[in-house]
């Protein structure tokens, strides 16, 4: 029988070993972002959110112009709904907008503008959840933890043969591990770019753990036209909507009761005529 490595029977040589090789791809293939061009907390961990489930080079522009019209904390929670999700538009999963967005507003209530650096402090904001409440660390402060999002996963299991379904809490010690204290901003970087430029998805066959339905893909299909709507034109009777979105399969009806439970839109009195709106909740 194969011995499976874990944190505690990994020699140190061959973690030495791949912190080496991690480092040697990164000085020749290092890429560069807007945001590995600051420390800030806020700027990090607005990166990050938006890093979450999109590409890099999406991200890229959307970063630049999101830092000028939110520079900092204060200038996000202050801003409405709407905008917040015009400028998120092109990033896909607004849940994601609108978490940033309460995130804001929760550390300027809480923590009077200051992005907290304690992984502990962190996940309890909205939005914030193992990966990012470690990342954000990491990559603003340089702090000495780990942070494993689907591509190191990805990394840690492919090179050191872990089973494809090796669980998080495993894959957490390897990472805790295999981190080269003092240096946690620069062996970030590197491990992002080594997967995503050499050991991608696709050569390695490995696949994140989950994934969207075809049925949940659909939903938030439908979600995403609708919020872009009224992004765009501000309001819609209920009437429009209904025309509108008559190809939806199961009925438009569905997804505005779930847009208003999370907060995304209300329904209102029309303040030109008779019957009500649809808007983006303020
Ligand atoms: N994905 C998540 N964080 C990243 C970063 N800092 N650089 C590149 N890709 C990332």
């Amino acid at each position: 029988m194969t011995t499976v490595i874990n944190n505690e029977n990994l020699p140190e040589d061959a973690a030495e070993l791949f912190r080496e090789k991690v480092f040697d791809y990164y000085r020749n293939h290092r890429r560069s972002f807007p945001w590995r061009e600051t420390t800030g907390r806020y700027a990090v961990m607005v990166s990050e959110i938006m890093l979450q489930q999109t590409q890099a080079e999406r991200v890229r522009e959307k970063f630049i112009l999101w830092m000028e019209r939110f520079p900092d904390v204060f200038s996000l929670a202050a801003a409405s709904q709407r905008e917040v999700l015009a400028l998120w538009s092109g990033l896909g999963y607004n849940s994601r907008g609108q978490r940033l967005h309460f995130c804001a507003k929760a550390v300027v209530e809480r923590f009077g503008g200051i992005v907290p650096g304690d992984p502990l402090v962190l996940k309890n904001l909205p939005g914030i959840g193992e990966y990012t409440s470690r990342s954000i660390p990491a990559f603003a402060d340089n702090l000495d933890v780990a942070a494993v999002d689907t591509n190191i996963r990805r990394i840690i299991i492919h090179e050191f043969t872990l089973p494809d379904l090796t669980k998080t809490p495993d894959i957490q010690r390897m990472a805790d591990r295999l981190l080269p204290k003092g240096r946690s901003r620069e062996w970030h970087n590197a491990l992002m770019d080594y997967g995503a430029q050499h050991l991608t998805a696709r050569k390695t066959g490995i696949r994140p753990l989950t994934k969207q339905s075809k049925f949940q893909d659909s939903r938030r299909w439908y979600r995403g036209r609708l919020l872009k709507e009224l992004v765009e034109i501000e309001q819609m009777s209920l009437e429009e909507v209904e025309e509108k979105f008559s190809s939806c399969p199961w009925g438009i009806g569905e997804i505005i009761t779930g847009l208003v439970r999370e907060g995304f839109v209300e329904e209102t009195e029309n303040p030109y005529g008779p019957g009500k709106v649809l808007r983006i909740k303020s």
